[in-house]
């Protein structure tokens, strides 16, 4: 059964359920609930709760300003596969970049529904946006100039195969296109990556510490591209666009493969439980990744408020009608899921 036209019967106060662009604003769900922000549990992003521990920041990190090479783009090239990187204040700082070097109105293939910062750059920009559906993708891509995948997707967590994507690359870049790829969720299956395969003509891969990682503060991310456009993008973003204290701990988190073994292992175990946990309450999810589950129903926003009035947040979709679960963290946390997901 796919989730839920059980839920029917759970109707929001008014129709102005609370509007979200992103995962987060536990400000506005505490002002609109009346329930103190520290009670949340914020479950509308896809973020590690288990995040990397930050540690002690050395003061220097602070006090002096940023340099390259400081050990973080050797992690950074060790951990991703190639030297063929550049670190950015979270991939967001790429994705808002990116359609400003493209010259020409572009057609720009998006997901729909995805991560809906890449369309709304790539418009502001003046650029053709073609939303496309999951399945419509290879039939697209003659027509198109650049295409823009999330791979795994957010929040469907649709997953493309490499052999496709290395396709649809080599089509664009002969016609002198873009494939851009991004992985912000990819670290639990690094198997599915393209970032080994950078720097081709023509290939963007972009990845994110704020996911896996749970460094979403820090702001950092990766460009994995040609030098050209490397260079033309550090040319937009001066000198020390990363802040020093996260390169620090960017460059750790990055180099310690005991925790992200474990993290991988713990995180793939989470997902699990969490897809169960919505499952036993007629949730089925209708796609995920280990960081987030995604599920259909007819009466997103009567969900909503449904877990808002117990202080629970997370993210809704209208097109379609459906819900982001991130993962609970504490034993508690999970139990307050579990009982908020029980229907009146
Ligand atoms: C698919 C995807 N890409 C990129 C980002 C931006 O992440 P950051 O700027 O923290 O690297 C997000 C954040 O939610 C995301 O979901």
């Amino acid at each position: 059964m796919s989730c839920s036209d059980t839920q029917s019967s759970i109707q929001a106060p008014d129709s102005q359920a609370l509007m979200q662009v992103h995962g987060g604003g536990i400000r506005q769900a505490a002002a609109r609930y009346g329930i103190a922000e520290a009670e949340w549990l914020d479950l509308s992003t896809g973020i590690n709760p288990y995040g990397y521990p930050a540690g002690e920041i050395p003061q220097a990190a602070w006090a002096r300003l940023p340099e390259s090479e400081d050990g973080l783009e050797a992690a950074a090239a060790d951990y991703y596969g190639t030297t063929a990187l550049l670190p950015v204040a979270g991939s967001q700082a790429a994705i808002q970049l990116l359609p400003a070097l493209r010259e020409g109105r572009a057609r720009v293939g998006i997901l729909e529904p995805s991560y809906n910062e890449h369309a709304r750059a790539w418009r502001a920009a003046g650029h053709e946006v073609i939303p496309l559906s999951g399945d419509a993708v290879a039939d697209a891509v003659p027509r198109l100039d650049v295409l823009v995948l999330v791979n795994p997707n957010n929040p469907t967590g649709q997953r493309f195969d490499g052999a496709d994507l290395r396709a649809w690359h080599a089509d664009l870049a002969t016609r002198g296109g873009w494939l851009i790829v991004d992985e912000a969720f990819m670290d639990v299956t690094p198997e599915g990556s393209l970032a080994p395969d950078a720097p081709r003509e023509g290939l963007v891969v972009l990845r994110s510490l704020g996911k896996f990682f749970g460094l979403a503060g820090a702001r950092v991310g990766f460009v994995l591209a040609g030098e050209a456009l490397r260079t033309r993008l550090a040319d937009r973003l001066g000198p020390w666009s990363l802040a020093g204290p996260s390169r620090w701990v960017a460059a750790r988190a990055l180099a310690d493969r005991a925790w992200q073994a474990e993290t991988r292992r713990m995180l793939q175990a989470r997902g699990q439980q969490l897809a169960e946990l919505l499952r036993a309450h007629d949730l089925e999810p209708s796609g995920g990744t280990a960081l987030f589950q995604w599920c259909r129903v007819d009466d997103p926003a009567g969900w909503q408020d449904h877990l808002g009035q117990q202080g629970i947040l997370v993210r809704r979709f209208d097109a379609p009608g459906s819900l982001r679960f991130g993962l609970p963290g504490d034993p508690g946390e999970w139990r307050r899921l579990g009982a908020g997901l029980r229907r009146p």
